[in-house]
């Protein structure tokens, strides 16, 4: 689905990480991808991550998925909300809501979460460190906004969420079907269901934490180096006083661990695999059986579609004219003819098969160790 009455550019401009927007009903026409029930049903799978949010006014209670089916038969009636991550994992019209949002480079992407209240319901007043847009798929959500938020504004005593202990609504909005509210990082935000079966997707962006990005580069850079690559000073003067560390040494030091912080190339190999890290690391996404080229070239002769495995993340990064794959966390090898292909493959979520792609046996060779590794599926395989 894409953005029709939506200019793109003027919204990086003047919105992107500066404003809230509400962007009244953009769509040609709004479908909401998803039922309520499909919803509860994932809820249930050991394999998604989902909550539950009961206000048991003073109280919220917060229970953990799966969450057993007969669960939702002894919910009330008003004032809790089903929240599931990761819903484009499973769902492909979902995942489809991503399309929309283009604009924004895949790697800042994180998920698209729906909730689904009940009269009432909603998470309470809190802020996100992320960017996000708040898409209304059914039923009617007020929003309210507030103030922006940091680590000193004080929160409710609660173990698992993040309450505001004030909120004071700015501006409020009631969001229909199609809605969406596009909100930057840590703006107080309440949304509270107005109508039954009020589903909202949320369109989750992720940017890393520079301490996340010091530590894990950090830690790459130690795998790389090995123990004879020491400090040295040969031509070393004599010291005038043998307890100083002089400014000279103290510069070759730093120099020592700064060549390594600020090369480039290492920088890029590192983000490259750290930011294509798939959302649930742990889930084995290999295939059951592995193809050899040749059983897989036979598959798309048959007119069988490529897709990316939706859970999987690809990109690319370029250094002049060389071109860098990096999928699900690894780098990816390929002949340097597949720049153009490769550059299709990380920007559309089915790959294109024509005759030059199946008479390429370096395509062959690259689709099939990315089908091998789990990060291409067939269609049908849902
Ligand atoms: C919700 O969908 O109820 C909560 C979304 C949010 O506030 O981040
Ligand atoms: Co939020």
């Amino acid at each position: 689905m894409q953005l029709e009455n939506f200019d793109i550019e003027l919204f990086l401009r003047d919105y992107w990480q500066q404003k809230p927007l509400l962007i009244k009903n953009p769509w040609q026409e709004w479908i909401n991808p998803l039922d309520p029930d499909e919803l509860a049903g994932l809820a249930c799978e050991e394999e998604v991550e989902s909550r539950l949010v009961i206000q048991q006014r003073p109280q919220w209670k917060v229970e953990h998925g799966p969450i057993p089916e007969a669960r939702f038969a002894t919910l009330p009636k008003a004032e809790w909300t089903l929240l599931v991550q990761a819903v484009d994992h499973f769902v492909p019209d979902v995942a489809d809501l991503l399309d929309a949002f283009r604009f924004i480079p895949n790697w800042r992407i994180d998920d698209v979460m729906v909730s689904y209240a009940a009269e009432n319901g909603g998470v309470g007043a809190h802020f996100d460190q992320y960017d996000v847009f708040l898409i209304q798929g059914l039923g009617t959500r007020r929003w309210q906004i507030g103030a922006l938020c940091d680590e000193t504004t004080p929160l409710l005593p609660h173990d698992e969420l993040r309450l505001l202990a004030r909120f004071k609504a700015t501006e409020e909005w009631l969001l229909e079907p199609g809605d969406i509210l596009y909100l930057p990082p840590r703006y107080a935000h309440n949304g509270v269901a107005v109508s039954e079966d009020c589903m909202t997707y949320s369109v989750g962006f992720r940017a890393p934490a520079r301490g996340d990005l010091v530590a894990n580069f950090c830690d790459y850079v130690l795998g790389t180096l090995t123990d004879d690559d020491r400090y040295s000073d040969p031509g070393l003067a004599a010291a005038k006083n043998s307890g100083e560390i002089s400014a000279e040494a103290l510069k070759n030091l730093q120099q020592m661990v700064a060549d390594k912080l600020l090369d480039a190339d290492s920088f890029r190999s590192w983000f490259g695999c750290y930011s294509t890290s798939r959302k649930y690391v742990d889930d084995d996404i290999k295939p059951e059986k592995a193809l050899t080229t040749s059983q897989l070239l036979k598959h798309l002769q048959r007119g069988e579609i490529l897709l990316r495995n939706p859970t999987s993340r690809f990109a690319f990064v370029r250094d002049d004219d060389r071109i860098q794959l990096f999928v699900d966390g690894e780098p990816q090898n390929f002949a340097p003819a597949l720049n153009n292909f490769v550059e299709t493959l990380c920007a559309n979520t089915i790959v294109a098969t024509d005759t030059d792609l199946l008479n390429s046996s370096a395509t062959i060779e690259l689709l099939t160790a990315l089908f091998n590794q789990g990060s291409l599926v067939f269609a049908d395989d849902d």
